[in-house]
């Protein structure tokens, strides 16, 4: 993060350092279409570019399991399951767990613009499977990008930075080391619509109707969609109808769709109850402007880990004053913003938080929420705390 960001209000800057990580709509840039064929099987072999995920505990693991095979050394020992925890939760809070590398198999397929995407074995099956689906509906999908080492979530990281800045890129791409797509069970697909490839984020979101019906098969293959509109204070991200997660398991994959819950909610790490959101009647920001803001907050939200959010509201015009404004401004180093905007916030914290700034199973009330944003850029978090 920024130097400027250590002058955040402290009481939450540590909880956030811990898993402060992307943001809330993943703008990755979308390359590739069309039909798919697998070039290789790589069943977690010496892939180079896995062994940059965990290197310590990959040699670990490693040398265990090779004393294993030569010696009865281990005979023993309780053998740990030799395959993916297809249910795992990878999240703002929950790296990608660190023997994953050791039992991912995946294989390899090159889109239609001649990208190769690796995918964890059974969920490139089930692709397959949910895109012939689509095909009788005349849904023509590709998938723009499945696995990803944690060299490539940085340099996506870094890209973003350079063409964003950092502020947005924060809110738009995973942490290294915290983003579901080091699994090989995250797919964001791309839709091919009358012959052409519709693969920028901005464009594919044009098509909600679409989104809809492909959204509709997920559960039959196994598949979930992982990050639901107005579920950002859970997930952590915004809106992504290309971004599905395989399960493995239809039935469970039938119960969250069902339901409409998040990964996160059906394994019990948060909360699904409803959240109040109150934008107010400003006569300076549009309701779309409040709720930009609103989705920025509750991204970061996300990366308390257990706590409950009750309320968000917009704390009206009144604090939009050049006094605030030039606080913003000198919290973030003369950052150039030119409005502010205020927020409230009623939340609950867990009986027993990671958060070692919070107190356990209280009530904050009435917390502060401030945001600024320049001429022509995003809402930015600016400080938060009472
Ligand atoms: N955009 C998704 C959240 C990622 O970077 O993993
Ligand atoms: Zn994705």
């Amino acid at each position: 993060m920024k130097n400027r960001k250590t002058k955040l209000i402290v009481l939450f800057l540590a909880a956030m350092i811990a898993c402060v990580g992307a943001g809330c709509t993943d703008n990755t840039a979308k390359t590739g279409s069309s039909s798919a064929s697998v070039t290789s099987s790589a069943a977690a072999s010496e892939d180079e570019s896995k062994s940059e995920v965990s290197e310590e505990s990959n040699t670990q693991s490693k040398t265990e399991s090779e004393a294993g095979e030569s010696s009865a050394e281990s005979i023993n020992e309780t053998p740990a399951s030799d395959s993916i925890d297809y249910m795992a939760l990878v999240n703002k809070t929950h790296p990608l767990p660190e023997d994953w590398e050791d039992k991912l198999e995946t294989v390899h397929m090159t889109n239609s613009v001649g990208d190769d995407v690796e995918v964890e074995k059974k969920a490139y099956d089930a692709y397959l499977r949910l895109k012939e689906e689509l095909e009788k509906e005349d849904i023509h999908v590709d998938l723009d990008s499945a696995r990803r080492s944690v060299a490539d979530q940085q340099r996506i990281m870094d890209d973003f930075t350079e063409q964003y800045g950092k502020d947005y890129a924060l809110k738009t791409v995973a942490a290294p080391g915290y983003s579901e797509h080091h699994t090989g069970l995250a797919l964001d697909l791309y839709l091919i619509i009358d012959g052409k490839d519709v693969v920028e984020n901005e464009d594919m979101i044009q098509y909600p109707e679409i989104w809809s019906k492909i959204h509709a098969k997920l559960a039959d293959h196994g598949f979930i969609l992982r990050y639901l509109e107005d579920k950002e204070h859970i997930t952590g991200y915004g809106y992504e109808p290309w971004h599905i997660r395989y399960l493995d398991n239809t039935d469970t994959a039938k119960e969250i769709m069902s339901q409409g819950i998040t990964l996160e909610g059906y394994l019990g790490t948060a909360s699904e109850a409803d959240v109040s959101i109150d934008l107010g009647n400003s006569e300076i920001y549009t309701q779309d402007e409040l709720k930009d803001a609103v989705i920025q907050i509750k991204c970061k939200f996300a990366s308390l880990a257990g706590c409950e959010l009750k309320s968000i509201r917009y704390a009206g015009d009144g604090a939009v004053n050049d006094e605030n404004l030039n606080r913003m401004n000198e919290i973030d180093n003369g950052a150039g913003y030119t409005q502010v905007a205020e927020f409230m916030m009623d939340f609950h914290t867990p009986k027993n938080p990671e958060s070692l700034t919070l107190e356990a199973d209280r009530d904050y009330t009435d917390y502060n929420w401030w945001l600024a944003r320049t001429a022509d850029g995003g809402w930015n978090i600016v400080s938060f705390g009472y």
